[in-house]
């Protein structure tokens, strides 16, 4: 009976290294995936924008209906290259390895402002403390899955996110006005039909570097996220 429970609870922990492991390495991935992205794709398609423009001046006087094609292709081309722009920065903000994790969340307040139209107040301390980028990228995946499940689930008309240094850490909150949730009710991927992974995955990241989730939720009570993740000296 007792090796049964030792050889269970073995099996969780490896099972948590392992997801934390996947965690990371797919982090580093849509890392790779955005710098590529920024720096070939995007090089390439601004060196197609100045073909086109080179072709524009072989137009003979009076081709008005080649003119306007090539202008069309120019425009549709940095339509593209936008596209390709902000799907890097969604992938890795930018912004998060130049100005850091306070001045990242805020820029996510503006997208979700701007895609959404949901206000997302701020308080977040931005006293500079040394904290390791994958901690950063975590607690950043936490906000953004967060207020997604906000704008998806909530109908909330306003959220508030902050981020404070607690107990030796860091600590994100993310709390909405919106419907709230039964938080006892089973949820999730492979629950009645649920295919749900966001907040298993928040927990999973706040896990994979010591720290925890705590959800609290009730229908027609708002849900509020709170996300620790402790600033050791041993962290990656
Ligand atoms: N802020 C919220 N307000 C209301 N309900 C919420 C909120 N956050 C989560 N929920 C409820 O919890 C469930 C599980 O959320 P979770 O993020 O795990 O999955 P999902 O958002 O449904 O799918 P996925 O995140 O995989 O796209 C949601 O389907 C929703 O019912
Ligand atoms: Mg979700």
């Amino acid at each position: 009976m007792t090796s049964i429970v030792v050889q269970q609870r073995r099996y969780l922990t490896a099972t948590r290294s392992l997801s934390g492991k996947l965690l990371a390495a797919q982090e580093e991935e849509r890392a790779r995936i955005a710098r590529e992205l920024h720096d070939d794709v995007i090089q390439r398609v601004a060196l197609l924008g100045q073909s086109l423009d080179e072709l524009a001046t072989f137009s003979h006087d009076g081709d008005k209906q080649f003119e306007r094609r090539v202008r069309g292709l120019r425009a549709e081309l940095v339509d593209f290259a936008d596209e390709i722009r902000s799907l890097a920065h969604r992938m890795h903000p930018p912004v998060l390895d130049h100005l850091g994790l306070p001045a990242a969340l805020s820029t996510l307040a503006g997208e979700i402002w701007s895609t959404s139209r949901l206000r997302v107040g701020l308080d977040l301390d931005r006293s500079p403390v040394e904290m390791p980028p994958a901690v950063a990228a975590g607690l950043y995946r936490i906000a953004q899955e967060s207020l997604r499940n906000v704008v998806k689930h909530a109908g909330a008309s306003t959220a508030m996110m902050r981020l404070a240094h607690v107990d030796g850490g860091v600590q994100l909150v993310v709390e909405d006005n919106g419907s709230g949730f039964d938080t006892a009710a089973p949820r999730g991927a492979f629950v009645n039909g649920g295919s749900g992974i966001g907040l298993t995955s928040i927990t999973e990241r706040a896990r994979q570097f010591g720290g925890r989730v705590a959800i609290h939720s009730r229908p027609g009570a708002g849900t509020r996220v709170v996300a620790w993740i402790p600033l050791g000296k041993d962290q990656a």
